[in-house]
């Protein structure tokens, strides 16, 4: 094994086409290798208010997604992370830990709290420090996120520096982000330049895990394209990329060709060879086709476990009880070090 991976995701929507290929998946692949613990974030959720049937709800989900998309609960360990107190624990240390002037630096607390921050809740402002216990509770070695969590995990770097030179020891371990891969970023069926994402209004903007086939086919029928055929290989680079001024003039027809790449798993230059000078209508039927192929049997599989909650509840204590086990050793290497008395 390579190392110990710790990921997180919020149950606060139903996840969708960017979530699978730009995480999931990658997850799912990266079993193999390493030592995976995939959390279920719950209280990261709530730092926004959450309805507590649809969190119910939406944690059963998630965790249905994972099962269905081939997370193997022998091998790895799916939780939600209110199921181990450990979290909640480690980040009281971690949040005397870290600074009032690192938080403030975060850019994603200033995007969630708007112009109104005195009417944020203090839970959405210590996030950070609930995401790196998260992870250092495990002394995960690599951290799979998107982009946008980069700043977080170096926020759980300088926490860990920190702690060690405090307490004179190597208590904590720092962990890696691991970013990317191809279709690290899907982008929004309506607007290509956009990432898709759960925040927008529109569900035509995205293909939700989900959807049954009609849905998938109408969400593709619909999915914007422009006048043109679809490019030749003129638009590659010598390494078989896009060429960044090809691609920003039609960006959601390299969406679309980035999506049937990456669910057939080829590279996108192999695609484009594929459909060069064809029209959209074709393309998009065989998408539909493909994305019908992929999807199809993960959705059945997580509306089959939703209605058995059951199977989806005793993987998720089964996961705890394991999470626990891994979790509860270092904080008591934790607590000793700050100096408390043993529990
Ligand atoms: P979120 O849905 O924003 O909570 O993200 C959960 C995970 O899915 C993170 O690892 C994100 O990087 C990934 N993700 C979300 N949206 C996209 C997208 N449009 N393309 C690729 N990855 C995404
Ligand atoms: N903040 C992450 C997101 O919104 C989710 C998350 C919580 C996470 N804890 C984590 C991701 C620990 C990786 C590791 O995507």
């Amino acid at each position: 094994m390579k190392g110990r991976i710790f990921s997180g995701v919020q149950p606060t929507h139903t996840l969708h086409l960017g979530n699978y290929l730009g995480a999931v998946r990658n997850w799912v692949r990266m079993q193999k290798e390493y030592e995976c613990i995939f959390c279920v974030v719950d209280m990261h959720a709530i730092t926004v208010f959450q309805d507590p049937a649809e969190l119910r709800h939406n944690t059963r989900e998630v965790t249905a997604a994972f099962m269905a998309s081939g997370i193997d609960v022998a091998h790895s360990v799916i939780f939600a992370q209110s199921q181990n107190r450990v979290h909640a624990q480690l980040a009281w240390i971690l949040n005397c830990v870290a600074r009032v002037g690192w938080l403030n630096r975060m850019t994603q607390f200033k995007e969630k709290a708007g112009k109104d921050r005195e009417a944020a809740s203090v839970g959405l402002y210590t996030y950070p420090v609930l995401m790196a216990a998260d992870i250092l509770a495990y002394r995960a070695t690599h951290v799979p996120v998107g982009e946008d969590q980069k700043q977080h995990l170096e926020l759980a770097r300088d926490i860990v520096q920190k702690f060690n030179t405090d307490f004179g020891l190597d208590c904590l371990v720092s962990p890696e982000p691991v970013i990317g891969g191809p279709a690290a970023r899907v982008m929004s069926l309506r607007d290509g330049t956009k990432k898709m994402s759960k925040s927008d209004p529109s569900d035509y903007s995205r293909i939700n895990m989900t959807d049954d086939a009609d849905t998938i086919a109408l969400k593709l029928r619909k999915a914007k394209t422009d006048p043109e055929t679809l490019p030749g290989t003129d638009v590659l680079d010598e390494k078989g990329l896009v060429k960044a001024e090809a691609e920003a003039a039609r960006p959601e027809a390299f969406n679309l060709l980035a999506i049937y790449a990456a669910l057939s798993d080829q590279p996108v230059a192999a695609v484009i060879s594929d459909f060069a000078g064809k029209d959209f209508a074709g393309f998009k039927r065989e998408l539909t086709d493909l994305a019908v192929a992929v999807l199809g049997p993960i959705g059945a599989e997580m509306k089959r476990l939703l209605d058995h909650p059951g199977e989806i509840d005793k993987v998720l204590a089964n996961g705890a009880a394991r999470a626990r086990a891994l979790s509860e050793p270092i904080l008591k290497e934790i607590e000793e070090a700050v100096g408390f008395l043993p529990s």
